[in-house]
């Protein structure tokens, strides 16, 4: 039998097939995710099933709009992690919550959840690289603190870049 993170993680290979770079973004996401559900709190299989499934519009979105901004992932990945969620067993009340998380995760605000700070800080702590120029650490302190909306997410952060 294999748990439950085990499993989705299967069903993003499989989608993503040899798009190795979002398979290897979706697993970095959720080690950092895991590490700040231990300081935050958070519901683990709905904390995991978004930072897994997350990205996983992005195809549709190059597909449908030939563009991966936030927006277009935003629209395209709830219908896509549903059908996986519901193969999984998941209960309907953590699907609508993942769907939401999936929903909104370039746009903060909207959700205060522990569950959807947890996602989006664990998102940042990956994209913080390929966003900013990272050499600059005065600025980097900066976005730090803007960035980040959890305290867990901005101490890892300092540790990674500063
Ligand atoms: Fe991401």
């Amino acid at each position: 039998m294999s748990t439950i993170k085990e499993s989705l993680i299967e069903q993003m290979q499989d989608y993503f097939g040899d798009d190795t770079k979002r398979i290897n973004h979706a697993l970095a996401v959720t080690g950092h995710a895991e590490k700040l559900l231990e300081s935050e709190g958070g519901d683990y299989p709905v904390v995991i099933a978004a930072a897994v499934l997350h990205d996983i519009g992005m195809h549709e979105a190059e597909k449908k709009y030939s563009s991966t901004s936030g927006k277009y992932q935003e629209i395209e990945g709830p219908p896509i992690a549903r059908k996986m969620l519901i193969e999984l067993g998941f209960e309907s009340s953590q699907m609508d919550e993942i769907c939401e998380i999936i929903a909104h995760h370039h746009s903060p605000g909207k959700i205060t959840t522990a569950n959807f700070e947890i996602l989006y800080d664990a998102d940042w702590l990956v994209n913080v690289r390929d966003e900013f120029d990272i050499k600059s650490k005065d600025k980097l302190k900066a976005i730090i603190e803007r960035v980040f909306l959890t305290a867990s997410g901005k101490a890892l952060a300092r540790k990674i870049y500063l």
